[in-house]
């Protein structure tokens, strides 16, 4: 299906006043972005517009009672191409939460036409240096103006972007999450709704407090299971293997994982997804036996955890393990995403 996307060129561009050398991440946004309107019906007025303020009502549907969802996707520079990475399955998952939260579904051709459509007018944005990319955020929010516990009959789809560096610059030190909860078995664990992401501020702002860089989730039951970090998900390199947690319906089941997880495969490493528990790991690094530990996720990539603290004792896996499967999948990702690797998994959308 053909959507009729309408266009506002913004006057001025504001790309000349960007230092590319130096953007950091999510502070610097676009010239333009996309929006269509969910009338009850349909979606209504897909249209490109100079990125800027929306208006909205206070009684605004999802600021009071939470349909908001979103997702996170990367482009990056290829001399002149700008190459997409797995978008469509990032429209796959913004329907599972879609679907989770009583919101309407986003077609594919309305996703991936709105995108196309953006990318193609803010091409130059997509920043060309190493480590760096455009970051792509689509979401979706509830805009009836009403006071009262329903779904919204009305919605906003929109989506904008970000030339962005790295996410993390240095190895991470985490704490294994004993009290607090992100998700709950039957809950929304495994959406991208906005609550997920305000619920764990406050466990995350307390380990930082105590000196560590994020929370490792570990399962709302009992707390004995590793599950994954703020924004990305978990693996551990043993002398046995890879273990990544396997997936619940309280943890978000990754893109980045699941690319991990097949690069893996095609070069012939064991890998399970299966339960891994806090004591296993203790047990893995005190032994010599845990190699590595490293998180995955779109805007960090693939990040080594340098340690972890479990009950006031802190577990370095760095110091006596390597960095050698982590080391050997960054340079696949990165070489996929830029194009200097062929595309033998199909997973690159080129523009
Ligand atoms: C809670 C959570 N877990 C894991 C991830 C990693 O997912 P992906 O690799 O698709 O970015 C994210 C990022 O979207 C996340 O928010």
């Amino acid at each position: 299906m053909s959507h009729n996307i309408t266009t506002q060129l913004s006057a001025n561009s504001r790309i000349q006043e960007v230092d590319f050398n130096n953007i950091g991440f999510g502070k610097i946004f676009s010239d333009h972005m996309f929006l269509a309107d969910w009338d009850g019906q349909t979606w209504t007025n897909p249209r490109i517009i100079p990125y800027g303020n929306l208006s909205l009502s206070p009684a605004t549907s999802a600021i009071h009672y939470g349909q908001s969802i979103f997702e996170g996707m990367k482009a990056f520079r290829h001399e002149e191409k700008v190459l997409l990475f797995r978008p469509r399955d990032n429209w796959r998952r913004l329907n599972q939460s879609a679907d989770r939260m009583v919101m309407p579904e986003i077609p594919e051709s309305l996703f991936m036409e709105g995108l196309l459509a953006l990318l193609n007018i803010d091409r130059n944005w997509v920043p060309g240096s190493d480590g760096s990319a455009l970051y792509i955020r689509p979401f979706m929010f509830a805009t009836d103006d009403f006071i009262g516990v329903k779904p919204s009959e009305k919605y906003c789809f929109a989506i904008f972007t970000c030339p962005v560096g790295p996410y993390y610059s240095k190895p991470l030190r985490i704490k294994v999450e004993e009290k607090y909860s992100r998700a709950a078995p039957g809950g929304v664990g495994f959406t991208k709704c906005a609550g997920n992401y305000g619920g764990a501020m406050y466990p995350t702002k307390l380990a930082q407090a105590e000196g560590f860089d994020q929370v490792l989730w570990t399962d709302p039951i009992t707390h004995t299971l590793v599950e994954e970090t703020g924004t990305t998900n978990f693996f551990a390199v043993t002398e046995n293997g890879i273990i990544t947690p396997e997936l619940h319906d309280t943890m978000l089941a990754g893109i980045t994982r699941d690319s991990v997880i097949q690069l893996l495969k095609h070069s012939r490493y064991t890998v399970s997804e299966k339960p891994l528990s806090v004591s296993e790991l203790k047990q893995q690094a005190t032994d010599g036996t845990l190699k590595e530990l490293f998180i995955t996720g779109t805007a960090a990539t693939l990040i080594n955890i340098e340690g972890f603290s479990h009950q006031g004792n802190y577990f370095d896996v760095m110091k006596s393990g390597n960095q050698d499967v982590s080391n050997m999948l960054r340079e696949k990702m990165n070489g996929l995403r830029h194009g200097l690797l062929p595309d033998q998994f199909g997973w690159i959308e080129v523009l």
